[in-house]
């Protein structure tokens, strides 16, 4: 296989229109924050049905200013999710709070909340709910609890650009909502993130903050208009996007809805081909709800399916299939076991989750054959696999009782000779 021949995961779809309009944008001999960004806002808050957005560089820095902006830092507790990126955590702790994690609701793999409300404290100051791999949490109980305790909320939408629950956008719902344009977002910038803020106030003070903390508009101290003085209000940040990103996010803004479908489609083949396979699939959608199909994840559970997740992950790269994994739960890392005595054991599903999952290729810009190429991967190693596992087991319990440890009937995966 040549490296061509790779499916690398996440790759996105960057078509014609982006790289004319980032060609525009070089030789405009504006490439910093200008008109480009100023669009992109305009044109992400129309989409999302709301007055106004805020670009900046990164979701990371969307987080990191929400908190900020939220009013929230040291003392205060913010509750979030044991099963997200370092990113949701970092940006808590960089405001100088200090996040309490709530484990996941093992079928939605989002935060769970009972489990939210059992973490509540005096200092509890927000909650931070990850929309996980495009599915919405359940917003009415989280509001319900932010109501109830007088606490902020603050929605990461890094996976949840077209994600919907009963009929409102995801990112509507908190004070703050925080989306991402990396690189294999469903809408990407290659860095770049987005906030949504129901106040004009909490808006104004996020752009401030994400420019050094500088006067309102410093970024047009350049333009024709003549130079402008700027002063620095609050000792700010440098996260603010560039027109350049702009170029991009502009063009794959208007394709958001058609790559969804697309990516719907490679959603429901994943499904029914691995329907019979000893692996666990994603949940169904709930109703009333939109899946933003940002990851496609299988749970390989080695007693079931005969390999381990790790050796699937090298399988899988092996048959040229680029594979993720979202994420090793967040006690697993030695940075948070140090700092917060976190131990991964206290969040059981988030836990077992992260030792057992993987993300698919999902990318709109996967070909049919590509898609065809990635269930025959999966397949061919869960099954050879999983028959070595049925001779082992079948071995064992003979030994163990004789001839009443056979079956007569054969499972779904036996009748499909896997
Ligand atoms: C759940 C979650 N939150 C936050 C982030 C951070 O996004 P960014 O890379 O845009 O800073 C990511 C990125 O992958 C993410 O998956």
């Amino acid at each position: 296989m040549s490296s061509s021949d790779f499916i690398v995961f996440g790759s996105p779809q960057i078509e014609r229109e982006e790289i004319d309009e980032v060609v525009r944008c070089l030789e405009s001999g504006w490439i910093g924050t200008g008109p480009r960004v100023a669009q992109f806002e305009t044109e992400f808050a129309a989409y999302k049905h709301v007055r106004q957005a805020a670009a900046v560089g990164s979701c990371t820095a969307a987080l990191h200013l929400s908190v900020l902006a939220a009013g929230i830092g040291p003392g205060d507790e913010v509750i979030t999710t044991p099963l997200t990126f370092c990113a949701t955590i970092n940006a808590i702790v960089h405001a100088g709070a200090t996040p309490v994690l709530a484990d996941v609701n093992p079928l939605t793999m989002n935060i769970d909340p009972t489990e939210v409300e059992n973490r509540i404290t005096s200092k509890t100051r927000a909650i931070l709910p990850v929309h996980f791999a495009g599915r919405s949490c359940h917003m009415d109980a989280l509001t319900a609890i932010a109501d109830r305790y007088g606490l902020r909320l603050v929605e990461d939408c890094a996976h949840a650009i077209e994600t919907k629950y009963h009929g409102r956008a995801a990112g509507t719902f908190g004070d703050f909502g925080c989306f991402s344009f990396y690189a294999t977002k469903n809408v990407t910038t290659g860095e770049g993130g987005m906030v949504l803020t129901r106040s004009e106030d909490d808006l104004a003070r996020i752009k401030m903050l994400a420019l050094h903390g500088m006067t309102k508009d410093a970024w047009k101290r350049f333009s024709d208009e003549g130079y402008k003085h700027y002063y620095v209000v609050e000792t700010g940040f440098k996260c603010n996007m560039m027109d350049l990103q702009a170029a991009l996010g502009i063009h794959q803004l208007r394709r958001v809805e058609s790559n969804w479908k697309r990516r719907q489609e490679i959603w429901n083949r994943y499904d029914s081909a691995f329907a019979y396979l000893p692996v666990k699939t994603p949940a169904k959608p709930e109703p009333e709800t939109r899946h933003a199909y940002h990851l496609y994840t299988l749970l390989i559970d080695e007693d079931r399916g005969g390999i381990s997740r790790d050796n699937f992950l090298e399988e899988m790269t092996r048959r040229g299939i680029g594979v993720g994994v979202h994420y090793l739960s967040i006690p697993e890392h030695p940075a948070y076991q140090e700092q917060f005595g976190w131990r991964p054991e206290d969040y059981p599903h988030a836990m077992r989750i992260g030792r057992q999952t993987v993300s698919l290729p999902l990318s709109a810009k996967l070909t049919g054959e590509e898609v065809a190429r990635v269930i025959e991967a999966v397949r061919g190693t869960i099954s050879a696999k999983s028959k070595e596992q049925r001779a082992k087991n079948k071995a064992a319990s003979t030994k163990g009782c004789g001839a009443r440890g056979s079956r007569q009937t054969a499972t779904p995966q036996e009748s499909l000779g896997l």
